[in-house]
């Protein structure tokens, strides 16, 4: 009973510390920092008391020293707010010519402010990176809020993600393929059609480790955040799941061309 209570308070407790409009606010500084090349105000929404770090392609580097440092004309930019686990993903796209750039970013909370940042950032050179692609086929995808009754549950989410990333080591996993589904991946689309699939491609003896989520049952996505293969490629993989299968799956991986 007691122990009841007590977990009950907590989960009160961290539900309370995170809000849709409190993550956005810091999502929002993050955006403007990028933008402006300046990494206040974002850096001013750190908790120094329980920092973990930040991290740039998998490796911790100051943040002052990182992509932040860099202006870049943002043209777009879409995020995932998990109130459950306190955390957040953005994709952020910079469809220019002078620095053109793909960055997927995850946030974690402590005490309502972040005390974890990772990103993936990729450029020309990374694989199948293809600014025109990217840009142009986000799009055209819809990633809009799902009506209540038709959400699918954080736990279906997430299987639905870890089934195709457990795919890449293991042919004998079932993944809850949608039709129509479709990759993006870098800058490469699949067919777009209503019959358009994501079976196909997939290769094999690739493990997917580290897996790091952030789950938004709202718009029925999940960023996983990991280690792709045995030479761990910095990844982010993201999946909108409708009805319980894959329909749209994000790929940004930072392994340079050879
Ligand atoms: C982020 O995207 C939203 C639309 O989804 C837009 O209203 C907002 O201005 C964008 N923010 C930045 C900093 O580009
Ligand atoms: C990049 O993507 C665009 C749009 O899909 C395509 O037209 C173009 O051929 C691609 N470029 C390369 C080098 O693959
Ligand atoms: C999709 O598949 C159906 C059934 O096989 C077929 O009748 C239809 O022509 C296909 N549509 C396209 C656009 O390929």
């Amino acid at each position: 009973m007691f122990r009841l209570l007590w977990a009950t308070a907590l989960a009160t407790i961290a539900a309370s510390h995170c809000t849709r409009s409190g993550l956005k606010e810091v999502v929002d500084s993050y955006l403007a920092s990028q933008i402006s090349g300046q990494a206040t105000p974002f850096t001013a929404q750190f908790d120094t008391s329980t920092w973990l770090g930040y991290y740039e392609n998998a490796v911790k580097v100051d943040v002052n020293t990182g992509i932040l440092k860099t202006p870049l004309p943002i043209t777009h930019n879409r995020s995932l707010y998990d109130t459950t686990n306190c955390m957040t993903y953005t994709e952020v796209i910079v469809n220019d010519e002078k620095a053109p750039h793909v960055i997927g970013t995850q946030l974690k909370f402590a005490n309502h402010k972040v005390n974890r940042v990772d990103s993936i950032v990729t450029k020309p050179g990374d694989w199948l990176f293809n600014i025109t692609g990217y840009a142009y086929w986000v799009e055209q995808e819809n990633w809009g809020t799902i009506p209540e009754a038709k959400r699918d549950s954080r736990d279906t989410i997430k299987k639905a993600a870890d089934a195709y990333c457990d795919l890449f080591n293991d042919p004998s996993v079932v993944v809850p393929w949608g039709t129509p589904c479709v990759r993006l991946e870098g800058g490469l689309y699949g067919d777009p059609g209503p019959n358009g699939t994501c079976v196909g491609g997939v290769p094999s003896g690739v493990p997917m480790n580290r897996r790091r989520y952030v789950i938004d049952e709202t718009v029925g996505a999940v960023d996983v955040m990991l280690d792709f293969g045995t030479s761990a490629w910095p990844d982010t993989h993201e999946f909108r799941i409708e009805g319980g299968k894959i329909r749209y799956g994000h790929t940004v991986n930072r392994r340079q061309n050879p």
